[in-house]
């Protein structure tokens, strides 16, 4: 795919008859992320969700500017310390291993729906304290969410069902502090002004949300990409060494956020060449400015050991995502686990039959895989 460096930014049609600006170039994708005349903060009408479902949507920091942002940024960022992330490895392995013990008995699985999702899915409700025979319905619950207006009429219901349950789930906590995820957030909220109740509550909504269908995607993404070309597989699984770069690429190539949540012109912002009204939607199509070949040498072809690889897969800006270190633990623990595992590991169909979802969102839905091929 060659781009015409002219167009990274461009007016859209979008089907319901209203219009967007797409940002496809890295370097307008940069200068947009980190741009404070873009805002992030929605209106109601916006979701199309009633009053008090969507005040729990629109606390969420993701949608919010300084200096509402920087503040329960800087509350939640205590959390995802390199050190605290760090400190969850152990635990993460052993969920891992479990996971691999519990399908290696089969000579086919499918691997997203066995490993890449209930993995991530399993760590974030574990860290937020969310029960056991909770998590199935917070995985429906939050897949509607996440899937953006392609399932707009289930979201009123699965988010009244989420909201319901985490302010159970914070009620039920508060009594009892742990020292995990959830903990660490009652604990800001118990020193004074700080976090509120539906701010808790929105904090806990986002994490779920942000947290497991993206690095569900990365795992599965990253896993068909090694064995597309099976070459790359078995590079990797002898030279585990080059596994975070590897990620990298797999974030660059295939980011699982395609196109990030859409920021509003607070006033006429030129970019690209572009004069972009005040008033206007802009999306960042981090998949295109990933695939820019002004910044990435071969940007469509897969480089294992890509020594430069300033993606643009996890934002950039202050909305940088702020669980980058714990997606990038959890991969490498996956990768590992599946080639130690597995080392045989390959496709169990065509490569095109391959299940994935495209749309601001983009990852495999069905990877068959053999275990151990004869
Ligand atoms: C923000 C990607 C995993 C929590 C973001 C943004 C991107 C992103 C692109 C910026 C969105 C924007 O600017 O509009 C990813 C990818 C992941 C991943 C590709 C996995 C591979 C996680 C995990 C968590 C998380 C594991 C938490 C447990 C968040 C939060 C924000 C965010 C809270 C909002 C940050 C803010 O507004 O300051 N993520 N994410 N993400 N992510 Fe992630």
């Amino acid at each position: 795919m060659s781009r015409d460096p002219d167009a990274g930014v461009q007016a859209i049609e979008l089907p319901d008859g209203t219009s967007a600006w797409f940002v496809t170039g890295y370097q307008e994708a940069r200068q947009a992320l980190s741009d404070p005349r873009l805002s992030k903060v929605l209106k109601a009408e916006e979701l199309g969700l009633d009053p008090e479902l969507a005040s729990a949507m629109l606390r969420m920091m993701l949608f919010l500017d300084p200096p509402d942002h920087t503040r329960l940024r800087r509350l939640i960022s205590a959390a995802f310390t390199p050190r605290r992330v760090e400190a969850l490895r152990p635990h993460i392995e052993r969920i891992a291993a479990e996971m691999l013990d519990a399908v290696a008995g089969h000579e086919t699985v499918d691997l997203v729906e066995t490993f890449a999702y209930p993995l991530p899915l399993q760590v974030i409700c574990e860290l937020l304290g969310v029960p056991v025979e909770d998590r199935a319905e917070f995985r429906t619950w939050s897949a509607i969410v996440a899937a953006g207006p392609a399932r707009r009429h289930e979201q009123p219901e699965a988010l009244a069902k989420l909201l319901t349950r985490i302010r159970a789930l914070l009620a039920d906590r508060a009594a009892r502090p742990g020292d995990d995820l959830l903990g660490d957030l009652l604990a800001v909220r118990e020193e004074g002004d700080r976090l509120s109740e539906d701010e808790l509550t929105s904090m806990v909504f986002m994490l779920v949300i942000a947290g497991h269908e993206t690095t569900a995607h990365l795992i599965g993404s990253g896993v068909f990409v090694l064995l597309d070309d099976r070459d790359r597989w078995l590079r990797l699984r002898d030279e585990p060494e080059l596994l975070p770069a590897a990620i990298e690429e797999f974030i660059r190539y295939e980011p699982p956020i395609a196109v990030t949540t859409q920021r509003t012109a607070t006033e006429v912002v030129e970019l690209g060449g572009q004069s972009i009204p005040a008033g206007s939607r802009v999306m960042v199509r981090l998949a295109d400015a990933n695939r820019d070949g002004t910044r990435f040498q071969d940007a469509d072809e897969v480089r294992l050991q890509r020594a430069q690889n300033p993606h643009l897969g996890f934002g950039h800006g202050i909305h940088y995502c702020i669980g980058a270190p714990l997606a990038r633990l959890q991969a490498q623990i996956a990768f590992t686990a599946l080639m130690t595992r597995f080392p045989g590991l390959e496709l169990a169909v065509p490569a095109g039959e391959v299940g994935w979802r495209s749309d601001f969102q983009r990852g495999v839905t069905r990877l068959p895989v053999r275990l151990r091929p004869a």
